[in-house]
């Protein structure tokens, strides 16, 4: 057994990144009703909002480091017939993004919810199997979802790709959203800022030792933002515990060079630093450059964990409106650019 398409892109050395998402269309209505075709907006057919993505070379050679050449075996393309060991439920749908369906299921062996999540289309096949790979490396994180079944068995079927977690209440943007203020009658309900800001102490404990424990494997999320951290439960004071990261779908291995998204993208993914897009310089404090022969090329970046802790940074303003520098382990002054809505603020670090 082989990974989809593994032979096809052996060849390539350098990852490049790309900025597309999942489906492609063939045009795009602008505001004055006239139809414009894809190609003519961007010279590619991209789809809007463009969001970053990792290339299929970029997925292949993490593949190939993820399995280190030996147990790829281990990982099925088969769609075999298999005795169901999950199945739907009601409230089907837990979130569609642009590679995968995430959806509740009910485990009959032991009657619990269960999270599986498939893959959109057979282009998405590799990247959630990288996902998967990439959270069984932080197994024994608290903080990072895991895999509990690598090969479920749904509708009666083995889908290469699919994979099942434990179901979570919920993710950081809805809570978000569940308490934020709204216009009643005219009148502005107040904001639930005050309310947030007690959760700030565990919240800051719990997603620092999750970012801290990923790193010391090996890896960056590489696509944190509140959409991708999920609760466990909202305590009695309101506030979510147990998070955990999840969406590894941009995910990589510190240390490696990958090719910058293109700045296309900048302005939809707010949430990454701006020198991971073509056309910016990296500020970022003491980035490690590997030892390679020849000096790094402007168009690209160092995989470094710094990446992540801009997200946060940008998380923390999203949830407790706070601007302050994070902590004193990144001591040197850096940049991550202008991030967050409309991308108008400079995050710095301290
Ligand atoms: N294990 C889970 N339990 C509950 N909800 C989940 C779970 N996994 C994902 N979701 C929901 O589905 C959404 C999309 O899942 P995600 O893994 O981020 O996929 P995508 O790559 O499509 O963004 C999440 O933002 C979250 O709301
Ligand atoms: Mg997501």
């Amino acid at each position: 057994m082989m990974l989809y398409h593994a032979g096809a892109f052996l060849a390539v050395t350098l990852s490049s990144m790309v900025c597309v998402s999942g489906r492609r269309i063939t045009s795009i209505t602008s505001i004055d009703g006239s139809s414009l075709s894809s190609q003519e907006v961007l010279g590619v057919q991209y789809q809007s909002p463009l969001r970053p993505v990792r290339s299929p070379s970029a997925t292949m050679s993490l593949l190939q480091q993820l399995f280190n050449g030996t147990d790829l075996n281990s990982t099925s393309n088969s769609r075999e017939e298999c005795t169901s060991t999950y199945r739907s439920t009601e409230r089907g749908v837990l979130g569609k993004g642009r590679q995968g369906t995430v959806k509740r299921v009910l485990k009959t062996a032991n009657k619990l919810e269960y999270a599986l999540k498939s893959p959109n289309s057979k282009e998405d096949v590799n990247d959630l199997i990288a996902e998967a790979k990439i959270m069984q490396a932080a197994a024994g994180c608290e903080g990072v979802m895991q895999v509990r079944d690598l090969k479920p068995c749904y509708k009666r079927r083995y889908v290469p790709g699919m994979y099942v977690t434990d179901r979570m209440e919920g993710d950081l943007q809805a809570w978000l959203t569940s308490t934020k203020g709204s216009v009643k009658e005219g009148w502005t309900v107040q904001d639930g800022l005050a309310q947030r800001r007690r959760c700030k102490p565990d919240f800051e404990k719990e997603m620092l030792s999750a970012l801290d424990c990923l790193h010391g494997k090996g890896f960056i999320h590489g696509d944190l933002k509140l959409d991708n951290v999920l609760y466990n439960e909202l305590g009695e004071d309101g506030c979510p515990t147990g998070l955990r990261l999840a969406d590894f779908g941009l995910s990589a291995a510190i240390g490696t060079e990958l090719k910058k998204y293109p700045k296309e993208c900048m302005s939809a993914a707010t949430h990454l630093p701006d020198c991971v897009f073509e056309g910016q310089p990296c500020n970022l404090p003491d980035v490690e450059v590997p030892d390679v022969e020849a000096p790094l090329s402007d168009d690209v970046f160092v995989v470094d964990p710094l990446i992540d802790m801009c997200s946060y940074k940008v998380m923390r303003s999203q949830l407790f409106q706070e601007w302050t520098p994070l902590d004193a382990k990144y001591e040197n002054k850096g940049s991550c650019g202008k991030m967050a809505y409309g991308r108008g603020t400079e995050f710095r670090f301290p």
